[in-house]
């Protein structure tokens, strides 16, 4: 690891920054992980996961003694390492844009702590999500100011968002097709390349550019996977109404062509979770803010609300007054908990408001539902006592334990069975209706 200081500090140990700093510490670096969540702290100092995401309790683990969790303290951060990870929240404002209220208040205690030291160099590196300009107009000024301290001369900043996706975010940190790095000084750029060569298990394009340039780069990408995304539903959704035609035959010949690509290029749920939505729409405000329209990231906002109009209006025209309607999935895919944005939600919302009885099963999200609709929906504790009372199943995620629906269906008759991603065969349902959306 050549001449590299092996001490890293991260702030903010969340979904994304508890892998981040589990992923280095297993990989030998000495991180020292910050966040105000007192009985988060706990948790970790007792060695309990705290979240259900793939591979994280392998990986904290591996990780042991390398990853020190401390209830805030962030003098440690400016004393003991020289570089500094942010990876705290920034809510969506209703603008579109995000919020840096919560960066900018780490920001501001580290300067403090900055300013009282007498080292000569430290390097932050912003890994929340920004909207485009907001370091150089906004984060860099203020560490500045807080710390007495110049910009590239006493203290360097850099951004360098993910690119991972919940339910594979272990995998896709170790295995990401890009790092991003948005740098202002080409050394704080490969004092940050030389961590992910550490830990990498692949060979990524890394992807150094000005901090601006990383700022739009970031909420593009989420912006052009939306819209592939939505191009894909628009499919889904005409070939609900041409007879003898099928979605996933046409995405996949599309999809073979490289031009197009075949990832994200299928029809099923509209987006959601935690960043498309909230990134292509800030792709959209940020934009507007410099008086460019950006058509298709706009349209892509408006396609996703229509795409879940059209999937409500197919489950309403197929089912019977009062009917019980059991919902399987409540994340916004697969594999998570999270449950922000899915579109389960708006499809729960929506039945309990034409007063249907909704029972609900998912192998990760039944608890964060349980805060949201509290004991106005029936919560099953397996897919079998989902199915029972119901004359409609619908199946929002695509996840393989369902595969047993046709065998726990086998011996009812006349359900119906309204299938977003279509992971069963038309013929796979004696005595059912079974509708894939798309097919
Ligand atoms: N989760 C993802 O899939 C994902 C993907 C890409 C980018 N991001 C970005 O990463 C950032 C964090 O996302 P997340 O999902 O990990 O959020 P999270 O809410 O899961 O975690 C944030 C953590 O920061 C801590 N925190 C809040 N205020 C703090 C403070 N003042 N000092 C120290 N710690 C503090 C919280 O206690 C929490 O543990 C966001 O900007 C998000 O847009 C997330």
């Amino acid at each position: 690891m050549s001449t590299i200081n092996k001490n890293i500090s991260l702030v903010g140990l969340g979904k994304l920054g508890l892998c981040t700093a589990s992923c280095m510490a297993a990989s030998g670096y000495n991180v020292l992980g910050f966040d105000i969540n007192k009985s988060l702290i706990s948790q970790l100092k007792d060695h309990v996961t705290p979240y259900d995401e793939k591979d994280l309790e392998t990986v904290l683990e591996k990780a042991g003694e390398n990853l020190t969790p401390y209830y805030l303290q962030f003098q440690k951060a400016i004393d003991e390492t020289d570089i500094t990870f942010i990876i705290v929240p920034t809510p969506s404002m209703e603008s579109g844009s995000f919020s840096t209220k919560i960066l900018e208040s780490v920001l501001v205690e580290l300067s403090m702590h900055l300013k009282n030291s007498n080292k000569d160099y430290h390097l932050i590196v912003v890994v929340s999500t920004v909207s485009p300009e907001t370091i150089y107009s906004r984060l860099i000024p203020l560490v500045e100011s807080k710390s007495g301290r110049i910009f590239n001369k006493n203290f360097g900043m850099c951004y360098n968002p993910e690119f991972i996706a919940l339910g594979s975010v272990i995998k896709d940190f170790y295995h990401p097709d890009m790092v991003l790095i948005g740098h202002e000084n080409e050394s704080d750029a490969i004092r940050i390349k030389e961590v992910y060569q550490t830990v990498c298990k692949n060979d990524p394009v890394y992807s150094l550019m000005s901090i601006n340039s990383a700022e739009i780069t970031k909420i593009s990408l989420n912006a052009y996977i939306t819209m592939k995304i939505s191009f894909a539903n628009t499919l889904a959704n005409l070939c609900y109404q041409v007879p003898k035609s099928n979605i996933d035959d046409i995405t996949t010949a599309l999809g073979a062509d490289r031009r197009v690509g075949s990832r994200f290029l299928k029809g099923g749920a509209p987006f959601g979770g935690p960043c498309f939505p909230r990134d292509s729409r800030a792709f959209s405000e940020f934009a507007r803010s410099k008086q460019v329209i950006s058509y298709l990231a706009e349209a892509t906002d408006q396609v996703n609300k229509s795409h879940s109009d059209f999937i409500l209006d197919v489950i309403s025209r197929n089912m019977g007054m009062g009917d019980a309607v059991g919902v399987l999935g409540l994340s916004y895919k697969h594999g998570t908990p999270v449950i922000e944005e899915s579109f389960s939600l708006t499809l729960i919302h929506a039945l309990l408001k034409s007063k249907h009885s909704v029972y609900v099963y998912d192998k990760f999200a039944m608890d964060n539902a349980r805060g949201i609709f509290q004991n106005t929906i029936h919560y099953s504790e397996n897919i079998e006592k989902c199915l029972l009372k119901c004359q409609m199943i619908i199946i929002t995620t695509s996840d393989n334990e369902f595969q047993v629906l046709p065998e726990l269906l086998a011996k009812s008759k006349g359900k119906t069975i309204i299938d977003i991603w279509r992971i069963f065969e038309e013929d796979s349902f004696d005595g059912h209706t079974y509708i894939g959306i798309g097919s």
